[in-house]
């Protein structure tokens, strides 16, 4: 096992903060978590999971063990006479894995086209776009208890997938005040493989806004998967930062739930204001329409700015790899910023949706 010092992890994340880390080690595999865990020195020492960094904010030096997850491998697992059963290794990039199932002819997961990232880290905020989020698709994983060393299987359920949710996100009992219910695994396990369900009567998911719009301009009523493909990854493109080009990472808000006498007030104030009604009647908000209406789409603290073209995402406006750029602490004070103006105009408190080191 080869532990690496003071690392540079700059090209580690998508916003391209500079920062180090003190020790970290690849994992290819479950035989390379086990020498971590069976190392005196190191084995009960925090330690830090890092995917592909697409949902981190580094606001330093990161000070636990960073274990650089580097599973590989793609593949058909099985086929039901329903479905197609489809394995990846944690560290596959999610866009190289979704444009690979759709080559080998295993559709499903086209509306999640071009979101960075990796597999392993897929379902710890259950990503989702245009309609799909990962829980609709998913079947199960392989983790490794970091504590213990055990390798478990978890299937949705067990995974308590939620929007932008999972078990992941959450502290284990034992890391929380006596008397608290969670069972979280935030910190304790490392996935190693995910698996996909997908459907063999595939059929398109459909009735956002921008696809809508696409149909409409190219006469299509029934698209296929590889042209919600290519519809997907145009709309990312043209509203969304390449992260490669401009550090960001993805939205950084979570878009609020309210009741409907909460937004009836909004509304009432603010009629324009980008809602969806829920099934259980609750509704949720575009929190980029609320930073947006506050203004700050286009502004800048430091280095940190807010995209011109879609508010809910702060990026980057250093010189990214080169060298300087922005800071965690800056992104941090943008980001607070904009969450006491969301609050004082609408009464709304915004939730960030990357993980803070
Ligand atoms: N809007 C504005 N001004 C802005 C930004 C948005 O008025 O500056 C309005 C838009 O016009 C639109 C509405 O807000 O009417 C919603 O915007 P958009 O369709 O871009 O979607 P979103 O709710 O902002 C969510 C996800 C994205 C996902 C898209 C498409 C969250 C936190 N974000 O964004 O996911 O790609 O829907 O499904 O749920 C991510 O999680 O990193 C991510 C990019």
């Amino acid at each position: 096992m080869l532990v690496q010092k003071n690392v540079p992890l700059q090209s580690f994340n998508t916003f391209h903060i500079v920062a180090k880390a003190h020790a970290l080690v690849r994992i290819s595999g479950e035989s390379d978590v086990q020498a971590v865990l069976a190392d005196p020195k190191i084995v009960g020492k925090p330690k830090f999971v890092l995917g592909g960094g697409s949902n981190i904010v580094l606001t330093g030096d990161v000070k636990p063990l960073v274990l650089k997850v580097e599973v590989m491998g793609r593949r058909l697992l099985r086929e039901t006479a329903k479905a197609f059963i489809v394995e990846a290794g944690a560290g596959e990039n999610w866009h190289d894995f979704v444009t690979w199932t759709l080559e080998a002819g295993y559709p499903g997961l086209e509306n999640m086209a071009l979101i960075p990232g990796t597999v392993g880290a897929s379902p710890v905020q259950n990503i989702g776009a245009y309609g799909v989020e990962l829980q609709d698709r998913f079947d199960s994983l392989d983790a490794i208890d970091l504590q213990t060393g055990q390798m478990f299987t978890l299937n949705a359920a067990q995974c308590a997938f939620g929007y932008r949710d999972s078990v992941f996100k959450h502290a284990s009992a034992s890391d929380i005040d006596a008397g608290h219910q969670a069972l979280g695994l935030k910190d304790r396990a490392l996935i190693l493989r995910v698996r996909f369900v997908l459907p063999k009567t595939w059929k398109p998911v459909l009735g956002y806004a921008d696809i809508d719009k696409k149909m409409a301009e190219q006469g299509v009523s029934q698209p296929t998967a590889q042209q919600l493909f290519d519809w997907v990854c145009a709309i990312r493109r043209a509203k969304l930062p390449d992260p490669d080009v401009i550090g960001n990472a993805g939205s950084f808000f979570k878009n609020p739930t309210v009741t409907s006498e909460q937004c009836a007030d909004i509304i009432a104030r603010d009629p324009k204001v980008v809602h969806y009604v829920l099934a259980d009647g609750s509704v949720k908000l575009a929190a980029g329409w609320l930073i947006d209406a506050c203004g700050w789409r286009g502004k800048s603290v430091g280095q940190a700015g807010v995209y011109e073209k879609q508010a809910l995402v702060l990026v980057n406006r250093g010189t990214g790899l080169a060298g300087s750029g922005v800071t965690g602490g800056e992104v941090m004070t943008l980001a607070k910023a904009i969450q006491t103006s969301v609050y004082e105009r609408f009464g709304i408190r915004l939730e960030t949706e990357p993980v803070i080191i």
